[in-house]
């Protein structure tokens, strides 16, 4: 099925458009040239500027660059006016900094979807995909808390919205190479001429998704969204230690110590959330808990399209995936950055 159809003269709006995923996405639905048009939304004038002298798609004339903060909520409506599509991806994500300055994380992350929400019913959005993450499963930090929050508030969004603009959430693992993540952390280092790489426990295990596979999520859940689901793709896993000897398989581990707020291992869908997702050939859909009218079709309609339930005491884990990639396959991925 082709699911990029779903944007033909479509006006379509990225927060966090300057960011990895948004840059990522607006390259590819330039690239397909069907949009009506696509709008960066974000904060600072030097990103926006970098992104358009990056590379000569982001400056194809169906481009608008739209300076704005989530936390605003008169300039979203100003921004959202006329458009089709949203696809939320601004965000406050770095675990330690969410700790120091958790009301600056709540601000963005939590009034921010709030503002998005009010904002694209009120502009009469058609839809809007929020991103989340694997960190937002049993958070044990700020970060991944206010992400729940702000997932919890995306599928609420669907009953005061009243169907007329539908909100869903795509939650996924670690981004390969995503600003500010270990990839090109390791990379420098080594470049760096670093005579060991620093392992926080050697135990550890993390989901991995490539830019492109997750914009291929999100496109895909897009054309699927009927609202309110969670979609969750099926990834494979990683130990630390293959991403370790992929980079840099000469260079011997220093063991740091697992750092304050992170996890031995991820989680994507909770043993509880278990009990009310269903389970598709690519992919999971958690639906809502709290069973309203909406969300009872909601479920009727997934099952309807061959959604599957999961066996009792099921959880969607970095440790017990059925998927992992090797070190050798960690290093092709790199080097080719697909
Ligand atoms: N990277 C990962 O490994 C990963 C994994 C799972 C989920 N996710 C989720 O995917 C989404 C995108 O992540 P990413 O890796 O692309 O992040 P990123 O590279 O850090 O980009 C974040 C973007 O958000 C913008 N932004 C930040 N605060 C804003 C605000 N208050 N108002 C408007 N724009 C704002 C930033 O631009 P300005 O600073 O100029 O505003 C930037 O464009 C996030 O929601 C993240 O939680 C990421």
């Amino acid at each position: 099925m082709d699911h990029g159809s779903i944007f033909t003269d479509k006006t379509v709006l990225i927060t966090g458009g300057t960011g990895s995923f948004g840059r990522c996405l607006a390259s590819r639905l330039l690239r397909e040239n069907r949009c009506k048009k696509v709008i960066i939304f974000s904060r600072d004038e030097w990103k926006q500027w970098d992104m358009q002298q990056s590379d000569s798609i982001f400056r194809h004339p169906k481009i608008r660059f739209f300076l704005g903060d989530v936390r605003d909520k008169s300039r979203l409506e100003r921004a959202f006016q006329e458009v089709d599509i949203v696809i939320h991806a601004a965000a406050l994500k770095q675990v330690p900094a969410a700790e120091y300055n958790p009301s600056e994380f709540v601000k963005t992350n939590v009034i921010g979807a709030m503002n998005i929400i009010d904002a694209a019913i009120i502009s009469k959005v058609e839809k809007v995909i929020a991103l989340s993450t694997d960190k937002a499963s049993n958070p044990i930090n700020l970060y991944g808390a206010t992400k729940l929050c702000s997932d919890k508030l995306f599928c609420a969004g669907n009953v005061y919205s009243l169907r007329q603009t539908c909100f869903s959430v795509v939650r996924y693992g670690n981004v390969l190479g995503s600003r500010g993540s270990l990839v090109p952390f390791w990379q420098k280092l080594i470049a760096d001429g670093a005579i060991s790489l620093p392992i926080t426990d050697t135990r550890m295990t993390r989901f991995w998704i490539t830019l492109e596979q997750s914009v291929d999520f999100v496109i895909r859940c897009c054309s699927e969204m009927q609202g309110a689901e969670i979609f969750v793709p099926k990834i494979p896993s990683m130990k630390i230690t293959d991403l370790a000897d992929a980079m840099a398989p000469n260079l011997p581990h220093e063991i740091v110590g697992i750092r304050p707020g992170e996890k031995l291992h991820e989680l994507m869908i909770t043993q509880e959330d278990a009990r009310h997702t269903l389970e598709f050939e690519k992919f999971y859909v958690i639906y809502p808990e709290f069973i309203s009218q909406d969300s009872q079709g909601l479920k009727q309609a997934l099952v309807g399209r061959g959604g599957i339930a999961l066996p009792e005491d099921f959880a969607y884990t970095s440790s017990t995936n059925t998927l992992w990639l090797s070190a050798d396959q960690l290093r092709e991925l790199i080097l080719t950055k697909k």
